[in-house]
């Protein structure tokens, strides 16, 4: 089989990559008329199993932005996934179609299947509890963008950070950089996984987890917030007890930094009030689109593709 990159955690990527990516990003914005055509003939398939807003479209935008097509399908049920087939099976069938494929699974590892089964690059677009490295990658480059460097920063993740796979993945990324804090706000059932801590741990991080909001806002140069994920619980009334857990005002914030960041992944249920969202400091929509240029650089990079 032919060897091709594929994303399937951050880590498959190094920092210099990564830069690299950024650079590529900001390239994009600066001079868009030069990207408009450099994917033509180029085709993307995106495979979503699970729902999705921001990760499907920002994809499909930056292709078609990029000059190139889609096709795909964003529902499990609207392929012959509902008539039994594999991941494999469907992922080998595409690989026929497409150049290059993103894909969203509920089952964590469905995306390692996936890319031993074809031969073009496979994005993971988020696989269960485990992954999302290109919400990852949007986070650098809008804590890049808004802070001017990836480094030497007081991070707090707030909410479900035990299902949030956001949150786990950020973690993995920012261990790589200098001088990065780690301050981890959740209720004691929603607590980063071991297996996280571990790599804390061994990276030699500095990180403390507390219970409120209150304690941790004053130090914070970024508050990353999450949806409490409903879809990842075994009952409902452990979900209806936790997902108010916290809730961002503008009370809370007037402890907090004049240059905090304040970044969702989103979609938002509760945990940000919508009267922050007119606060300088909150970022998550800005953080959508970032995430369609770090996209658009992706698929340039996957597909070696560069400007001229
Ligand atoms: N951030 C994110 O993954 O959003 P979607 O679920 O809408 O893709």
């Amino acid at each position: 089989m032919k060897k091709v990159r594929n994303l399937i955690n951050i880590t498959d990527l190094t920092v210099e990559e990564i830069n690299q990516l950024i650079e590529v990003a900001d390239d994009i914005v600066a001079n868009h008329a030069e990207y408009e055509n450099i994917c033509a003939h180029k085709k993307l398939a995106t495979l979503f199993f699970e729902p999705s807003t921001r990760t499907r479209l920002s994809f499909e935008a930056a292709m078609l932005e990029l000059g190139g097509s889609v096709l795909g399908f964003s529902e499990a049920k609207s392929s012959s996934a509902a008539k039994g087939e594999s991941v494999s099976d469907t992922v080998r069938t595409v690989g026929c179609y497409a150049d290059i494929i993103a894909m969203r699974h509920p089952k964590e590892g469905a995306p390692i299947v996936a890319a031993q089964r074809t031969t073009v690059p496979i994005i993971n677009g988020g696989d269960g509890g485990h992954f999302h490295p290109t919400q990852t990658l949007t986070d650098l480059l809008t804590i890049k963008r808004k802070k001017g460097r990836l480094d030497n920063m007081t991070i707090g993740l707030c909410g479900d950070l035990k299902f949030g796979r956001t949150v786990h993945s950020l973690i993995e990324a920012m261990l790589r950089y200098e001088g990065i804090k780690f301050v981890l706000i959740s209720p004691q059932e929603l607590q980063v996984p071991d297996y996280v801590k571990e790599k804390m741990d061994a990276a030699g991080a500095e990180w403390t987890e507390v219970e409120t909001l209150e304690e941790a806002i004053p130090q914070l140069d970024i508050l990353y917030m999450t949806r409490v994920q409903r879809e990842r619980f075994f009952n409902e009334e452990d979900y209806v007890r936790l997902k108010d857990s916290y809730i961002l005002n503008l009370e809370k914030l007037e402890t907090a930094k004049e240059d905090l960041t304040i970044m969702h992944p989103l979609p938002r249920v509760n945990e940000i009030s919508v009267e922050v969202d007119d606060d300088p400091r909150a970022c998550y929509f800005f953080q959508a689109l970032c995430g369609k240029h770090i996209r658009m650089a992706l698929i340039l990079f996957l597909l070696g593709i560069k400007r001229a």
